[in-house]
């Protein structure tokens, strides 16, 4: 079988970029205080790219006849992306902290992804981990910036 360490990551993508879906979407609706008007529209704009990410993964997951993971349990069960049921009073600042760790993970998973690519010979899904790792990395900076931090992004 080909691609065998590709199509895992790719499947552990799919649950873990469902789980930060939600994540963000928990930020979106749980926000309340300081530059609300502004940074709840923004999560819209973050969960746009996520489903994004979700549907080219999965899609490239299926050309390399492979199967992601499509309901709520599997998700649950297979992603690593920490997920808490919505409180009140929870500081943005405090929960942008915990998307940033949430986005270190994905970085690091889609690193996997392009050593496992890279041996196993497989360009064309290289390329969609390294625009996502790129991507993510980007987003690790806006938001450290906004939370005042460097983005402490080793390439
Ligand atoms: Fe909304």
């Amino acid at each position: 079988m080909k691609y065998v360490k590709t199509k895992k990551i790719l499947n552990q993508a799919v649950a873990d970029l469902s789980a930060l879906s939600a994540m963000i979407h928990q930020i979106h609706w749980y926000m309340r205080g300081e530059n609300f008007i502004k940074l709840h529209p923004q999560m819209d704009t973050y969960m746009e790219q996520v489903d994004a990410q979700l549907d080219e993964i999965s899609e490239r997951l299926i050309t390399l006849d492979g199967s992601p993971y499509s309901t709520l349990r599997e998700w649950a069960d297979h992603s690593k992306v920490k997920q808490e049921p919505g409180i009140w009073g929870v500081k943005t600042s405090k929960r942008f902290e915990e998307l940033v760790l949430a986005l270190r993970y994905m970085t690091d998973l889609y690193q996997q992804g392009l050593d496992a690519t890279d041996e196993e010979g497989d360009a064309v899904t290289n390329g969609i981990f390294s625009d996502f790792k790129g991507d993510f990395e980007k987003l690790i900076w806006m938001i450290c910036a906004e939370l005042d931090l460097a983005p402490e992004i080793d390439a």
